[in-house]
């Protein structure tokens, strides 16, 4: 699963990922109460195409009210799943009791969500992190609450609040969650997985029913068909510098007829090392590619780089 990441985890980039083998999309989070008030950069983000199934539209949120509405607009556009978002760690987010912030009041996050499930026909799944700190870390008993709320997959980053994105991710307890005999819904396991390889080892070691990629996406869509590759007992493919310039130039111009060319020129520049990272020499053209205001500039560098660079 391609892990929701806000500004990176758009249609265009979604639908690259799910041509590479990503098996289930999430949107980027969307604020509830935006979505509430019909904030129209927020209504896009609820948009994909039929292609992108099984879909699921994330929320976050801390008010039931405007949770439950926000669950009930994203229902009507028809996508497969609602997500509830109560991973994030941000300040602005988590401090609001939103994300992340509602693993300090597990009561709380346990009667929200009810109301979630209950406002809509459709299912509901949970992306959240292991506890808020390092010394509370309730998940085993929050997952078999969520579960008898009535959601009906849990996602699990494992990290704690505090911890933010430092430190290495704990999938022991990821694994504890999997082992223990009440639950039944889908655990899937999420943090630091960065190659095929690893999401092999993760998934056998931990029994989990399916892992979440984040960060190691960005720019590399192509982990998910090293993904299937290694599932399916194949060797991985190393991918021709002329497809990653090719599906790179294709995201971009998803981009820039999703949300225009200066969106488009600017939430590019954070893709560009994962596109190219592996290839000698990539540098100066990176350094090109990130400080150009000019769509056909970037057009013309990476035809530079096709014909320039390799792997070794
Ligand atoms: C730039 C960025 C944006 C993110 N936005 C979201 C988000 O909108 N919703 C969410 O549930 N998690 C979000 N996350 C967390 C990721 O989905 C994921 O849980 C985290 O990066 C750990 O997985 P990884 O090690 O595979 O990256 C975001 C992470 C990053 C780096």
């Amino acid at each position: 699963m391609l892990s929701p990441m806000e500004a990176v985890t758009t249609p265009p980039f979604r639908n690259i990922c799910k041509r590479y083998g990503a098996d289930v999309l999430i949107s980027e989070f969307i604020s509830s109460d935006a979505i509430s008030r019909n904030v129209e950069s927020s209504l896009k983000k609820m948009t994909f195409n039929e292609q992108e199934r099984p879909l699921g539209i994330q929320i976050f949120g801390n008010n039931e009210e405007s949770l439950c509405s926000a669950a009930q607009v994203a229902a009507e556009t028809n996508p497969d799943f609602i997500d509830i978002n109560w991973g994030c760690p941000v300040r602005k987010i988590a401090g609001k009791g939103c994300g992340s912030g509602i693993l300090n009041d597990i009561p709380k996050m346990i009667k929200l969500t009810k109301a979630v499930v209950d406002s809509v026909q459709i299912p509901v799944s949970v992306k959240t992190r292991l506890g808020y700190s390092d010394e509370d870390k309730p998940i085993v008993e929050v997952a078999e609450r969520l579960q008898d709320v009535g959601i009906q997959l849990l996602s699990i980053h494992g990290r704690t609040r505090s911890q933010m994105y430092k430190g290495t991710a704990d999938w022991s307890l990821i694994g504890k969650v999997k082992d223990n005999p009440r639950m039944h819904i889908p655990i899937f396991g999420n943090g630091d997985i960065d190659s095929a390889e690893k999401m092999l080892e993760y998934k056998n070691r931990y029994g989990v029913d399916g892992i979440l990629i984040g960060r190691a996406a960005m720019g590399n869509p192509f982990i998910f068909k090293q993904c299937k590759q290694i599932l399916e007992g194949g060797k991985i493919d190393i991918i021709p510098v002329s497809e990653r310039v090719k599906v790179c130039k294709e995201h971009l111009n998803g981009l820039k007829e999703w949300r225009g060319e200066k969106y488009a020129l600017l939430e590019m520049r954070k893709f560009y090392s994962g596109y190219f990272r592996e290839l000698k020499n990539f540098k100066p053209f990176r350094i090109r590619l990130v400080t150009t205001n000019c769509y056909d500039e970037v057009d013309e560098i990476l035809d530079e780089v096709s014909v320039s660079l390799n792997y070794d």
